[in-house]
């Protein structure tokens, strides 16, 4: 259900405005409010992130599957960790390179532990998480 929309003042410094309206227009809002509400609501996943509580993301890493023992590593710890994992995607992307991207929704410490844990495996050349909140 759509909550109902509420207009409040905000009073902020002029610099201040100018330099929220450029990064906006950069970032390809078209009015302020929406801009302000996904700020407020990524300050949000942050701090459901750092308390701990649930949240929702991704685990992208990159490896070279030639080497065994790296996948059977990335896979172990995928069953360990099975609780909060969603799905996983594996992407071919040359020769050498395997792409992952683990969608994950679980408690914030869950979800970094597996991504510590993925990220640490010798052999696995770039790892990112991105989360996002759960829609709640
Ligand atoms: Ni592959």
């Amino acid at each position: 259900m759509k909550d109902k929309l509420v207009r409040f003042g905000v009073s902020l410094e002029g610099e201040l405005l100018r330099r929220f309206d450029a990064y906006i227009g950069v970032e390809g809002y078209d009015n302020r409010s929406k801009a302000i509400a996904d700020l407020i609501r990524k300050e949000f996943v942050s701090d459901a992130f750092r308390r701990g509580e649930d949240v929702a993301g991704a685990v992208t890493i990159v490896y070279d599957h030639h080497k065994r023992e790296v996948v059977n590593h990335i896979l172990d710890i995928q069953h360990d960790h099975g609780g909060i994992i969603i799905s996983s995607q594996h992407v071919h992307l040359d020769h050498d390179n395997c792409l992952e991207i683990v969608a994950v929704k679980g408690r914030g410490a869950q979800v970094k532990l597996l991504a510590d844990a993925l990220k640490s495996i010798k052999g696995v050349k770039h790892a990112t998480l991105s989360v996002t909140g759960t829609g709640k």
